[in-house]
């Protein structure tokens, strides 16, 4: 199985995870409702953290799923190992996640093999099946069972888009990075740095966020200001924790490198 799968098994202290809308009321309103989210946004804007402060809070089991292009519908449902000489079956998340109840959380669903879709569809119907051919069952969904699945709208690749008929399944959410006082506060409270120094770091990331697009494929992400901060809290100089933590992740094009430098030496004043 993939080294990529994680299986969180549930916490007792709740991820800090600081709500910019009403996305946890509509959380738990499509996990008691028994519907199945899509949450479209950058990377590095909370979407992972969001979804395991909500599987904390509702007390349930979370099994992530990063999504890459070797990922196949066996590696979420299941596969015929040979152990001790004997063939026996092991659930995949997916299918732990439906038979013994919890959160699947299937990150950059894009990302999957086509199959993957083949697998999510007759769990996204009204009666929430997960058919397992090879060993012949058809599960049903418990109650408290919740498909969550996350991609970035950003990238700007046609051959990597959901099929209509695939996010039409899906309540989604759109997220996005954190209003400056947000993120000030996020960058504080994680990473234990000053109001003043969280407040530059954030105001550098909106500066970057306004030629992303233009120049750059991607913003600055406030994973990326938690990085700096984390950084400059272990005492890193600031040139040095900007350059690692925000240059170097966002560009390797040297004039593009340089103008982010000038940007965020103006903002630095
Ligand atoms: N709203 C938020 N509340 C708390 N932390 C946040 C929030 N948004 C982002 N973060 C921080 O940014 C990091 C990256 O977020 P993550 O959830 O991994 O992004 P994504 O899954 O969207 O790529 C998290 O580990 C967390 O430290
Ligand atoms: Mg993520």
């Amino acid at each position: 199985m993939s080294g990529a799968l994680k299986e969180l098994l549930p916490e007792t202290d709740v991820p800090f995870y600081q709500s910019t809308g009403n996305e946890e009321q509509l959380f738990e309103a499509a996990w008691r409702q028994h519907l199945p989210l899509l949450l479209k946004g950058p990377t590095g804007c909370g979407k992972t953290r969001f979804v395991s402060h909500m599987a904390a809070k509702l007390g349930v089991p979370l099994y992530t799923v990063s999504c890459h292009d070797d990922l196949t519908a066996a590696d979420l449902t299941g596969r015929y190992l040979i152990k001790g000489g004997e063939t026996v079956w092991v659930d995949g998340p997916l299918t732990r996640a439906v038979r013994h109840g919890g959160i699947c959380y299937l990150d950059e669903v894009v990302e999957a093999r086509k199959d993957v879709t083949v697998v999510l569809h007759p769990l996204t119907d009204d009666r929430r099946l997960l058919p397992l051919d090879r060993t012949g069952e058809l599960l049903e969904a418990p109650d408290n069972f919740m498909l969550v699945v996350s991609y970035n709208p950003g990238y700007q690749n046609l051959l990597k888009q959901l099929k209509p008929s695939t996010r039409q399944r899906f309540l989604a959410a759109e997220f996005t990075f954190p209003d400056a006082r947000t993120e000030t506060e996020i960058l504080m409270r994680e990473t234990g740095i000053d109001h003043q120094t969280a407040d530059l770091l954030v105001r550098i990331a909106s500066s970057i966020r306004n030629l992303a697009g233009i120049d750059l494929e991607e913003a600055a992400s406030t994973r990326l200001l938690i990085y700096c901060a984390t950084l400059l809290k272990s005492g890193v100089a600031f040139d040095d924790s900007v350059t690692a933590a925000i240059v170097e992740p966002l560009s390797d094009d040297a004039d593009i490198k340089t103008g982010l430098h000038e940007a965020i030496g103006i903002i630095r004043g």
